[in-house]
């Protein structure tokens, strides 16, 4: 049987949430559950065993606010075994010293809830920032970037390759 995916997101001023969407319409019935952080229990996380998690980050390297609320209550879940992928909202010419800051601070959470697999690693590449906290290596970011601001001509590509990415790593494309 196939995996099951969901995605589980956050978003102030909509532009993660249209992300999440994107993501949904590419991966069409792939995708069995689309969730607001504001408006879902951290319990849904248990059904499911691909999680795309989408995050923005705030006032200067901080989380989005729906998932600052959620995070206290994600306590307790066991996501042993599970793949997790991350995408994430920020501005590089905005805030450049902490661009995408949220998505490192939330894998750090995530991780620690029964060390799921990492999925859907991102190259840096492309991008014109000083610092994150979302790197996963000196080239790469934890998960997909993408900056409504300064590149949102770029987003239906990055997603589109960064989901093949997904597929790829949790083995259901060919690598
Ligand atoms: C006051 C303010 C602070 C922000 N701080 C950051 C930041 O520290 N790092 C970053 O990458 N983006 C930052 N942003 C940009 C947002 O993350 C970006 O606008 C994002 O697309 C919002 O997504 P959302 O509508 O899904 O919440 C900030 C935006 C505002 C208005």
């Amino acid at each position: 049987m196939n995996p099951t995916i969901a995605i589980f997101y956050g978003s102030s001023t909509g532009n993660t949430e249209m992300a999440a969407e994107k993501i949904k319409e590419e991966l069409g019935d792939f995708v069995s559950h689309v969730a607001d952080v504001s408006k879902c229990e951290p319990e849904e996380m248990n059904q499911y065993d691909i999680l795309l998690l989408g995050v923005s980050t705030w006032n200067i390297g901080e989380m989005q606010d729906d998932w600052d609320a959620f995070i206290p209550r994600m306590e307790g879940l066991d996501l042993v075994g599970k793949k997790v992928g991350f995408f994430a909202m920020g501005d590089a010419g905005g805030y450049p010293y902490n661009f995408l800051d949220a998505m490192g601070q939330l894998w750090e959470v995530v991780k620690g809830l029964g060390n799921p697999e990492l999925v859907g690693v991102w190259p840096t590449e492309g991008y014109e920032f000083d610092e994150s906290q979302a790197m996963y290596d000196d080239d790469h970011f934890l998960g997909l970037g993408l900056d409504e601001e300064n590149q949102s001509d770029l987003h239906d590509e990055r997603i589109h390759a960064w989901l093949m990415k997904v597929m790829t790593d949790c083995k259901l494309l060919p690598a």
